[in-house]
């Protein structure tokens, strides 16, 4: 009998397992925010390109991609516009640092294009993300599936409470998929000696991804849909690792890492506003850590963790020093304009302007601009939305 077996009953089904890995494409039930944008203040000429660099992703049925995530301010439909001035403004360049790495997606790209990577976040959850799919140390896939596919039989009806469903339990997922869920990351846990690292992080990103399939929100979780009974399917998929070369992870404070390192193209993509990704992810950090802290809230936050500074008043300053601490031959800002007038939290915090003449200090610095078209579930049109993306090449 196997390990899993023993605590509960299999679902025995396979259609029924079939039929959960139908795509969740009724999930998105709301605009993110409900943005109204409004041009910025930027009186610079930006320039235009045309795109070269084509990226297509991969279209893996059963199981995660990288890209498959709900993340506020993923790069992945700019990637092209964003390598195609990379190919374009950073030459003889080998090396590449994603200091603000968010999904990863920018460094997916990058390590087809650079000998050396690196990605750096200060979240739990994205440096367990980027282990389980960058890091090139080995691992069994038969084993994984083998885990994942027992992980599937388990029935939440059969489990008792847990740490995970005490909380979340018609909230954030139904009842018994949160008590599966939180049963599989104390088994994650219990496992860990029998697992390499990668093993380790690549079963944790599979739940992390699977979970966020099914979550009762809107993409982040900062809050759920209020029902009187939440109704969900939880499966669990694995995640689907890419090939890498040279690459190196970090979960540490950008102003401090910035210090450390020395690469040829540092990529910037910081906070744009107020909005803590460290609150808005929080699930996902508690699920990673599973240290079971007290949780607060109606939202069901932990104690602040990894609050930044690019989302405060003081963003400017930190952005000066980080710019002037990197050690590289070109910087590469992503920036944009949207923001929404009646949300003080959705401002940004760093103007395009101060942007500009920091890293003018530092080198010669290009601006080129994207129109980008920002829709929500209905389908508006957010017209005025810029990407922006200034490359410095260092003095
Ligand atoms: C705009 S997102 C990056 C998006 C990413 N480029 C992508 O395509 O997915 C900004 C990221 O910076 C991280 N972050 C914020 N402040 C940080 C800090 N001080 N040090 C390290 N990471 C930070 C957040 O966790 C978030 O993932």
């Amino acid at each position: 009998m196997s390990r899993i077996q023993q605590y509960s009953p299999k679902i025995n089904s396979a259609g029924v397992v079939a039929e959960r890995f139908l795509p969740q494409g009724k999930q998105i039930q709301g605009a993110l925010f409900d943005l109204q944008v409004q041009t910025a203040t930027f009186d610079v000429q930006a320039q235009r390109i045309d795109e070269t660099y084509l990226y297509v992703p991969q279209i893996k049925k059963d199981c995660h991609q990288l890209q498959n995530r709900r993340y506020i301010g993923s790069k992945q439909k700019l990637i092209e516009w964003i390598f195609s001035v990379i190919e374009l403004e950073c030459e003889n360049a080998n090396s590449f640092t994603d200091i603000f790495a968010g999904t990863g997606i920018v460094s997916a790209v990058a390590t087809k294009h650079f000998k050396k990577v690196i990605l750096n976040d200060f979240l739990h959850s994205n440096f367990a993300i980027y282990n389980a799919f960058f890091s090139n140390e080995k691992w069994d896939k038969n084993k994984i599936y083998r885990i994942i596919d027992e992980y599937n039989t388990i029935n939440g009806a059969y489990l008792e409470d847990n740490y995970f469903s005490k909380y979340f339990g018609n909230k954030y997922f139904s009842v018994d998929s949160s008590k599966i869920i939180g049963f599989i990351r104390d088994d994650i846990e219990k496992n860990k000696v029998n697992l390499t690292t990668k093993e380790y992080y690549i079963l944790i990103a599979s739940l992390l991804y699977s979970i966020d399939k099914i979550a009762n929100t809107v993409g982040h979780y900062d809050a759920y849909f209020k029902k009187s009974r939440v109704e969900d399917q939880f499966i669990m998929k694995p995640v689907d690792p890419l090939e890498t070369r040279q690459v190196a992870i970090f979960k540490q404070d950008a102003n401090v890492l910035a210090k450390q390192i020395n690469t040829d193209v540092v990529y910037i993509d910081p906070p744009y506003n107020s909005r803590q990704y460290s609150r808005f992810y929080h699930v996902l950090e508690t699920l990673t850590k599973w240290d079971k802290p007290e949780l607060y809230g109606t939202a069901l936050k932990p104690a602040p963790e990894n609050v930044s500074d690019y989302c405060k008043v003081q963003a400017k300053y930190r952005f000066a020093e980080l710019v002037r601490d990197l050690n590289s031959k070109y910087l590469v800002v992503s920036y944009n304009n949207t923001y929404d007038p009646k949300s003080h939290s959705s401002k940004n915090k760093i103007t395009l302007q101060e942007i500009k003449d920091i890293l003018t200090s530092k080198g010669k610095t290009k601006i080129f601009e994207k129109d980008y078209r920002h829709f929500n579930a209905g389908n508006t049109d957010f017209k005025n939305h810029k990407e922006y993306l200034f490359v410095t090449e260092v003095k």
